[in-house]
């Protein structure tokens, strides 16, 4: 599976641990920075990762900023985006199984290295169960901005 990231200057450094976590589990990753701790505008980085996701270029992605907030409200923004703020496995596992979340986001200054991993690896595996779920995420969609 292919994962897009993203993040801004607060996410950086654990954006180097979570993507190697995922690298030994065999996922594919396209990283579209930041690259360095410089400070950055989290809006342009959440919406960067998220055309990656709506382009259908990648399958699923992970963003990272201080909080998690800003960075997936502006993925939010992009259609067919689902991003959901986890800042601990129980919920991310839900938001794949009946959200359908494409996308996952946390903050560095929230988690630590250790619980990113295990909230990224209750996402990925997870699957979204359908059904009942499936009409209410399609309603989710069909809201207009
Ligand atoms: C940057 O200082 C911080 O505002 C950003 O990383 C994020 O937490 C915003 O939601």
């Amino acid at each position: 599976m292919k994962i897009v990231f993203g993040c801004d200057h607060a996410g950086f450094v654990l954006k180097k641990v979570v993507v190697n976590h995922l690298i030994e589990k065999g996922f594919e990753v396209v990283d579209v920075g930041c690259y360095t701790p410089e400070q950055v505008d989290y809006p342009r980085m959440g919406e960067k990762a998220a055309r990656k996701v709506a382009s259908g270029e990648c399958e699923m992605g992970v963003l990272i900023c201080g909080t998690g907030i800003g960075i997936s409200m502006a993925a939010n923004r992009v259609r067919g985006v689902r991003a959901a703020v986890c800042s601990e496995p129980y919920s991310a596992e839900l938001s794949r199984r009946h959200n359908n979340a494409n996308m996952i986001a946390f903050g560095a200054r929230v988690v630590g290295e250790g619980l990113a991993c295990s909230i990224l690896d209750a996402f990925f595996s997870a699957q979204f169960e359908g059904g009942r779920h499936a009409a209410r995420v399609e309603l989710i969609e069909h809201i207009e901005p």
